[in-house]
C-alpha cells in the first residue's frame, strides 16, 4: 500500500507561504499558489503525500475548521483554479494530497445552517436543535450540561426559533446530526468531489465523535462533560462503514482519523481492516505524558513513560500514524526536546539542534506513517509571545476565560497558555533570514518567531549538520529499510532519561535471515551511559546518530544512535 512506505507532510495554508498571485497579493496569510512554489522543498524532503489543513470556504472563527462552502476555496487561500493547479502540479511531483475533512460541524455560516434557522425547513434535522429546561425558578436552561472542547458552553439559544442548537466546539461550528441519513449522502457528495478532483484521502477530524446516541446529562467530569453519549457509539462506526463502503473504497485512497481521547480498544475497531471504517488514526495520549488530566497543566517529562505509552500503541495496533507535532499541539523541540529547559526568550540553546535531531531519530524509527508537520523539519521553536493580546487562538481565549472565572491568577494563566496555545505551531514557517522570514511581504496574520535569522529553511538546506538534512537522510534510509517500516517494535529499556527499543524483521522467506535495528535516545542535559545489559545491542554499525559525534558507546546530552546489528 502506497501509503505505508511513505511521509505525509501537513501543511498549514494559512502559515505556509503567502505569494502575490491572489486576489489579496502579499495579505499575510499563506496561500495556495504559494504552496505550490514551495512542492520542490516537500519533494526533496523526501514526503510522497501531502495533507493540507482546510482551505474551504469559511468565516475563519476556527481557521478554516468550520466550513461555509465544502466545494468552494476560501478566497484568501485563492480559486478553485488554483487548487487544481495544485493537484497538478502536485502529480508532476509524484505527490499526493490528502484533504482534512470537517465534518462533525459546518460553520453557522454554511447555507445548510442558515436553511436549519427555520423550523420547518427539511434543513432543520441537518443539525441538533432543541428546546430548553425551565429550573425551578423559572429560567431558561440548556437542553444538558454538557461542555465543550473550547472549555466554553455546548448550546447556543436561537431567539428566532426558540430553540437552542449544539455546538461542541465554538458556537460559529453548530454540530450536524448524523441521525438524519440526508446529511450522510451530503457527506458521500462532498468526498466523491474531492476524490473526483485528485485528492488521495482524507485526515478526518474529531471523526469518534460525530454520532450523538442521547442528548442526556453527562457524568461531572472537569474536561468535556457528556463525552459517554457520543464518543466511539456503535452509530459512529456505522457512519464510517458506510462512507468507506459506498465511497472511499471505490477509490485508490486513505483515511487517517483523528479521534480525540481514543483508548486502545476503541482504536483496534476503527483500524480494523475487515470492519471497513480508517486506515489509521491519530491517538494522543504519547504527547500527554508529561501534562495532566486538563491538558495545559504541565508535569514532569520521563522518558519511560513515553516508552510505555508508545509501546502499548505499537504492539496494539498493527498500524500506526505517527506523528509529534501538528496544528493543535506545541512544537516538539520545546515539548520532549532540549528547548523545553530554554529560558531565554526564543533565542535557541546549545542542544536545541541535536534534540531536534534526536526527536526525528525517534518518530521516524517507529512502526507506522509518519507525519512531518511544517517547520518540524528545521526544528522550529514555540512561539515568545509576551501577552495573551498576541495570541489568535479560539481555544487560547477559551480557556483563559474560563480560568478566570475559577480565580486562576493572570501569571498562572499566561504561563499554562503559552506553554501549550496551539498558537505556538501556528506561527509562519521561517524559509529563509529576510523581513518576515521569507513568508510574506506583507504583515503576517500571526507574529513570526524572533529567532528565524538563526532558525530557517535556507540556511539549513545546504549545511549536511542540519536538522533538514538529518530529515532528509533519515526519510530516505528509512523508505530503504523494510525493517524500519514494517519491521516488529520492541521495548527495550527505560528509565527517566534514557529509552531504547529495537525494529526487527525477517526478510527470507526461511525465515532464517533478518534486519535488527537498535535505537537509544537520550531526553537529558546529561551525558549517561548504555547500562551494562544493553551494551552489546549497540556493537553493530552506527547508521546515524544526533551528535555527529564519534560514537564511544555512551549517549551524549540529547543524542539518539541508531545501530544496525546485523
Ligand atoms: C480538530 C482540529 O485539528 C482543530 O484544529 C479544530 O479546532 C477542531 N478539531 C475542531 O474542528
Amino acid at each position: 500500500m502506497w501509503w505505508k512506505n511513505n511521509i505525509v507532510y501537513q501543511i498549514y495554508p494559512r502559515s505556509f507561504q503567502d505569494s502575490a498571485e491572489t486576489e489579496f497579493p502579499n495579505d499575510g496569510f499563506g496561500d495556495i499558489p504559494g504552496i505550490i512554489s514551495r512542492l520542490d522543498e516537500i519533494k526533496e524532503l523526501g514526503a510522497g503525500i501531502i495533507w493540507l489543513s482546510p482551505v474551504y470556504k469559511s468565516p475563519d472563527a476556527d481557521n478554516g475548521y468550520d466550513i461555509s462552502d465544502y466545494l468552494d476555496i476560501n478566497p484568501k487561500f485563492g480559486t478553485m483554479a488554483d487548487m487544481e493547479n495544485l493537484f497538478a502540479e502536485a502529480k508532476r511531483r509524484d505527490l499526493k494530497i490528502i484533504m482534512d475533512l470537517v465534518i462533525n460541524h459546518t460553520s453557522d455560516e454554511h447555507e445548510w445552517f442558515k436553511k436549519s434557522r427555520d423550523p420547518k425547513s427539511p434543513y432543520r434535522d441537518y443539525y441538533i436543535w432543541r428546546p430548553g429546561k425551565i429550573d425551578e425558578r423559572g429560567r431558561r436552561q440548556p437542553p444538558n450540561n454538557w461542555t465543550g472542547f473550547f472549555a466554553g458552553e455546548t448550546w447556543e439559544y436561537d431567539e428566532h426559533s426558540g430553540e437552542y442548537y449544539l455546538h461542541l466546539f465554538d458556537k460559529k461550528q453548530p454540530d450536524l446530526n448524523y441521525k438524519n441519513p440526508s446529511v450522510i449522502e451530503e457527506v458521500k457528495n462532498i468526498l466523491r468531489f474531492w476524490l473526483d478532483k485528485g485528492a488521495s484521502g482524507f485526515r478526518c477530524d474529531v471523526i469518534n465523535i460525530i454520532y450523538k446516541t442521547s442528548l442526556e446529562d453527562g457524568k461531572k467530569s472537569l474536561t468535556v462533560q457528556g463525552m459517554e453519549h457520543y464518543k466511539s457509539q456503535e452509530g459512529n462506526h456505522a457512519v464510517l462503514q458506510e462512507l468507506r463502503r459506498m465511497v472511499l473504497d471505490k477509490y485508490d485512497c486513505f483515511t487517517v482519523g483523528e479521534t480525540v481521547f481514543v483508548e486502545l480498544e476503541d482504536a483496534k475497531l476503527l483500524c480494523d481492516e475487515s470492519r471497513r471504517e480508517l486506515n489509521m488514526l491519530f491517538f494522543f495520549d504519547h504527547l500527554e505524558v508529561d501534562r495532566r488530566v486538563a491538558r495545559f497543566i504541565p508535569k514532569k517529562f520521563r522518558a519511560n513513560k513515553l516508552l510505555e505509552v508508545m509501546t502499548k500503541w505499537q504492539k496494539g495496533l498493527d498500524w500506526c500514524a505517527l506523528y509529534l507535532e501538528n496544528h493543535d499541539q506545541t512544537r516538539i523541540v520545546s515539548h520532549f526536546g532540549a528547548e523545553r529547559n530554554n529560558k531565554s526568550r526564543g533565542r535557541p540553546g546549545q542542544y536545541w539542534q541535536r534534540s531536534a535531531k534526536m526527536l526525528a531519530l525517534f518518530e521516524l524509527t517507529l512502526r507506522g506513517t509518519p507525519f512531518v508537520f511544517q517547520g518540524q523539519e528545521i526544528g522550529m521553536t514555540n512561539f515568545d509571545f509576551t501577552r495573551i493580546e498576541e495570541v489568535n487562538d479560539v481555544e487560547s481565549h477559551g480557556l483563559n476565560k474560563l480560568m478566570k472565572k475559577f480565580g486562576i491568577p493572570k501569571t498562572l494563566r499566561w504561563k499554562w497558555i503559552k506553554a501549550s496555545s496551539r498558537d505556538n505551531n501556528r506561527t509562519p514557517v521561517q524559509w529563509d533570514d529576510s523581513e518576515n522570514a521569507g513568508f510574506t511581504k506583507g504583515k503576517p496574520w500571526l507574529g513570526i518567531n524572533s529567532n528565524y535569522k538563526k532558525i530557517n529553511y535556507a540556511s539549513q538546506k545546504n549545511d549536511p549538520n542540519s536538522v533538514l538534512s538529518f530529515y532528509k537522510k533519515l526519510i530516505a534510509l528509512r523508505k530503504e529499510s523494510r525493517s524500519l517500516v514494517h519491521g516488529d517494535f520492541v521495548p527495550i529499556h527505560a528509565d527517566n532519561r534514557i529509552m531504547i527499543y529495537q525494529r526487527k524483521c525477517v526478510t527470507n522467506s526461511t525465515r532464517t535471515e533478518s534486519e535488527v535495528y537498535t535505537v537509544a535516545l537520550n531526553f537529558s542535559n546529561r551525558k549517561l551511559k548504555i547500562p551494562k545489559n544493553f551494551a552489546y545491542l549497540f556493537s553493530g554499525t552506527l547508521i546515524i546518530n544526533a551528535s555527529g559525534e564519534q560514537w564511544d558507546g555512551s549517549l551524549l546530552p540529547w543524542d539518539g544512535v541508531l545501530v544496525k546489528n546485523n
